[in-house]
Order: C-alpha cells, then sequence, then structure tokens
C-alpha cells in the first residue's frame, strides 16, 4: 500500500509535490477550532494497516504543535503502522541550553515531545547551534536535508556578478559551498548578537567587490536585522542594490518590508515556509531523503 500523505493547515502546496514526487496518496483531514479555540482533529482517510506521514512545517511552533500532536496521537489511535513527520522547518531549536539561571532548555524538551509521537523525522538545514548532531536532540531518526544547491542554482541563474555575503565566521563552512557552487566569490561577516534585534556587525573593507551585485545568504532570515544591518552598510558605501538569499524566511513582524526599505532589490527564500518570497522549491530534496523511510 501506498504511503499515506496528510498535510496540517497551510502545508497543502508542500505536501502535494511530495505527493507528485513520491508517487505517494494524500490523506484527507479535517480541523478547525472550537469556539473557545481548542482543536478539532478528524483524518477521514482510513489509516488502519496504512504508513502515515505528517506534512507540517513548524514555525511559529505554538499554534501549530499542538494540532499536530493530535494528529500524530490520532493516526496512532487508529492503527497507522508507522507515522513519520515532514518539517521542512524545525522550530524551537534555538534554546538548546541554559544561559541564564532558571531557563527552560526548549529545544531538548521539544525533540523528545516529537520523538515521542513520531517514528521518524525530515527537516531542512535544521539551525543546529551548539550541536552538532540531530541525534543529540531527537530519540527517532531524524533526516536532515541540505537547501545549499537551491541557492547555489538560483544565484547562478539570476545573478552570475555575485559576491556571496555570508552573516558571521560560523557560516562560513556553507556559505563558501553555496558560492563556490554558484561560481561565485564570498565572504563572511563578524557578527555579535546583543539581543533579539539587536545585532552589531563588522565589516571588512569591501572595495575589491566594487562593480559586483551583494548576495547576503543565511540559513534563517527571522527578525531580518542581520541582513537590514548589512543592507544599509552596503547602501551607504554605494554598491548596487542587494539581494536577499535565504533557506528559512521567517520574517517577523515587518521583517520582509524593513528589508525592502533597507535596500534589498529581490528577495527570495525557499518553500520550507510559505511566503510571498518562496521562489526555490526543495520539495524535491525533501522527497528524496523520506524515500528510505517509506520502504
Ligand atoms: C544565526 O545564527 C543565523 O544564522 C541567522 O543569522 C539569524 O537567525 C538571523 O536572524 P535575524 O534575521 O533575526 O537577524
Amino acid at each position: 500500500m501506498k504511503p499515506l500523505l496528510f498535510a496540517l493547515p497551510g502545508n497543502e502546496d508542500f505536501a502535494g509535490r511530495l505527493n507528485t514526487g513520491l508517487g505517494a496518496e494524500l490523506g484527507s483531514l479535517e480541523t478547525r477550532r472550537f469556539p473557545d479555540g481548542e482543536t478539532y482533529v478528524r483524518l477521514v482517510s482510513d489509516v488502519e494497516g496504512r504508513s502515515v506521514v505528517l506534512v507540517c512545517t513548524l514555525d511559529r511552533p505554538n499554534d501549530k504543535t499542538l494540532p499536530l500532536l493530535f494528529t500524530a496521537h490520532a493516526a496512532r489511535d487508529l492503527g497507522a503502522s508507522r507515522i513519520g513527520l515532514v518539517a521542512p522547518y524545525l522550530g524551537y531549536m534555538r534554546q538548546d541550553k541554559r544561559f541564564r539561571p532558571g531557563e527552560a532548555i526548549t529545544s531538548s524538551f521539544y525533540g523528545r515531545l516529537l520523538s515521542s509521537i513520531v517514528d521518524w523525522i525530515v527537516t531542512v538545514d535544521p539551525h543546529l547551534h551548539r550541536r552538532t548532531f540531530m541525534s543529540e536532540i531527537y530519540s527517532v531518526p531524524a533526516v536532515v536535508c541540505h537547501a545549499a544547491p537551491k541557492l547555489s542554482a538560483w544565484i547562478r541563474e539570476h545573478v552570475p556578478t555575485a559576491f556571496v555575503i555570508g552573516p558571521d565566521v560560523e557560516s562560513e563552512q556553507w556559505v563558501s559551498a553555496v558560492a563556490t557552487d554558484a561560481g561565485v566569490p564570498w565572504l563572511t561577516l563578524e557578527k555579535t548578537r546583543h539581543g533579539d534585534r539587536d545585532v552589531e556587525i563588522k565589516f571588512r573593507d569591501l572595495e575589491r567587490w566594487r562593480g559586483q551585485t551583494p548576495v547576503l545568504v543565511d540559513d534563517i532570515i527571522s527578525s531580518g536585522r542581520t541582513m537590514e544591518v548589512t543592507l544599509r552598510h552596503l547602501s551607504d558605501l554605494g554598491f548596487p542594490a542587494s539581494v536577499c538569499l535565504g533557506v528559512h524566511g521567517l520574517f517577523a513582524e515587518d521583517a520582509f518590508e524593513r528589508l525592502v526599505a533597507a535596500g534589498a532589490s529581490c528577495i527570495v527564500s525557499t518553500n520550507t515556509i510559505p511566503h510571498k518570497s518562496s521562489a526555490m522549491d526543495v520539495s524535491d530534496i525533501v522527497a528524496k531523503a523520506m524515500s528510505p523511510l517509506l520502504q
């Protein structure tokens, strides 16, 4: 029997693309909110004895996690033989350490929570911060896909005169791979974060790149401050309008508009989080990574 893919609300497009790539079957899921805000879930398709895949990107995870837990629990309860989670973006990765006394280490608890309801996870470029492997956080197999080839291809096609700028030294390996594959030069900056929306960036001499188009790349665009500070600096130096490229376009609050106001000529992200900037499709990479887990 073919695996049954269920799209949690907002994930219909990504699930449809996965379904096409995998030749699976799309399941029907009914969810709604009761007037008091509680969640109603009904698996319309019969899951008994079936391998089930839940597609649920986990940006803004507070609103999405409970419906996901209820759906996974219902699938198990109704006899699904195996349950996988495709979370193109995986939230709650940042707080993996107690920086100040009394802080909750949400990353490991969230990992335990998701690991308790599904048999495997596939995600794209999780921001591992101080961890090296997903297995340090997730107890079920958690497969990581990489969007770098999509960013390289986009740069190659759209900005052949690019020089790629990464936000910090930690991003060096990833940024250099993206740029090298695109056949363009690269550099990284030195970023210090003082607060959620307060970043300081040390710039080096950029004169040698004059005449080329700056392409700012990052794995996450959240508050947008990292790119906004960089855009303003480049604009002050008289560089041509810059391109912003991110894997996960979270765009908290008015981040997208602030990037436009700061001089971005074009802002592009992958479709791990549906957004008007999602012009790079990573569903084929995810489908490939999922295949062995569906055998
Ligand atoms: C940090 O380690 C990440 O690579 C990004 O640079 C960061 O998450 C971007 O955040 P923001 O858009 O809030 O500056």
